[in-house]
């Protein structure tokens, strides 16, 4: 029986990815890989919908694709692959931007939140266009479903409705694809600001851990996390949404659910959870730095796996844009 696809992607804008990143959406790829063929992105031509420094850029690209490989996805298993290396993507985008109004991109609340931070005039045709980008990385692989956090739940939308809206003007041609989103972990909160998602973009960078950070560095961000002055360990996310946070980290990283993480620490203070959580943290992450490190000792390897994951994303993708051209009445070139 053939496996359903799979695709997902993470932007090569850090030189490390973050615990939201980890926790929202990688562990998640590494337990589907058995049971998808799964296609596993790095989206470097999202990432220049702002400015880029190039020579980081190329790096952030190769640290991104270690950081997939030491968390455990194996290229024997997955595609993983970077878009710019299938063009398929940029092409797609284009007939994708034909059947989206104007209003209906104007309304993607990732462009409002990051223009308004950049001003509008500093924003580019690109940020504005980039939910459709992401709409054909997805469609190009007829992937059942897409793994990602809470954020993302918009851009899967509209990425269905694009593709029913071409399914119904031109014929059957995309997969209708699901969002999958793991409620416990949809959404890491900042360490500083407990309000708010765990992004690389953090005003301060004690309320995000990353995946390359050293232990002690870890540890320090865990213990300097903000909570509350109640002393209760209780989860809650709108009154206590800075211990809510650990615990719900805590919880996505033993698998305890957090009933028992409660039981267990009652009458205890908030420094041991503190340090029990930066202990399962640092367990998490620190095979996943060491392995990273060794591999970005060898880029003409990864290089090596990345050309084969992109071989294998082209051959499918070129076969959904060639059904695609034919479906709109483009002529075949012979
Ligand atoms: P990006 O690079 O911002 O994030 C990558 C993945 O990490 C998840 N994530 C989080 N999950 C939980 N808590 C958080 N604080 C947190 N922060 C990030 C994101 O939901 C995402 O799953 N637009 C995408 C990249 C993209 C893509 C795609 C994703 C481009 N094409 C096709 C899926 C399919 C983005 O900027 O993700």
């Amino acid at each position: 029986m053939t496996k359903p696809n799979l695709l997902s992607g993470m932007q090569p804008s850090a030189a490390s990815l973050h615990l939201g990143n980890y926790l929202g959406a990688l562990t998640q790829w590494v337990a589907m890989q058995d049971q998808f063929n799964a296609f596993y992105v790095i989206v470097d031509l999202h990432a220049i919908t702002v400015p880029q420094d190039p020579k980081l850029l190329l790096e952030n690209t190769r640290r991104t694709a270690a950081q997939y490989l030491a968390a455990g996805l194996d290229p024997d298993k997955s595609s993983l692959f970077v878009q710019s290396h299938v063009p398929a993507h940029a092409q797609l985008a284009w007939v994708l931007n034909c059947i989206t109004g104007f209003g209906e991109a104007s309304r993607m609340t990732q462009f409002k939140d990051k223009s308004q931070k950049g001003g509008a005039d500093n924003s580019s045709v690109g940020l504005f266009t980039y939910p459709i980008l992401q709409a054909a990385d997805i469609l190009l692989y007829q992937p059942t479903a897409v793994p990602v956090g809470e954020d993302q739940r918009q851009h899967l939308e509209l990425t269905r409705d694009l593709a029913m809206r071409f399914n119904s003007r031109y014929g059957e041609t995309f997969t209708i694809p699901k969002a999958e989103i793991l409620k416990e972990t949809a959404k890491i909160y900042d360490l500083q600001v407990p309000t708010a998602k765990m992004s690389k973009s953090a005003h301060d960078p004690k309320g995000l851990i990353n995946l390359m950070d050293e232990p002690a560095q870890i540890t320090k961000k865990i213990k300097s996390a903000v909570t509350d002055t109640d002393g209760d360990i209780r989860f809650d996310r709108e009154n206590k949404p800075g211990i809510s946070n650990l615990l719900g980290i805590y919880s996505a990283l033993t698998g305890e659910p957090v009933a028992k993480i409660e039981a267990g620490l009652s009458g205890s203070g908030y420094g041991t959870l503190k340090a029990e959580v930066a202990d399962a943290v640092v367990a998490a992450l620190e095979p996943i730095r060491t392995r990273a490190n060794e591999l970005l000792e060898d880029p003409a390897e990864l290089d090596r796996l990345l050309a084969k994951g992109a071989a294998s994303a082209n051959q499918t993708a070129e076969k959904t844009l060639k059904a695609v051209y034919a479906n709109l009445g483009l002529v075949t070139p012979v």
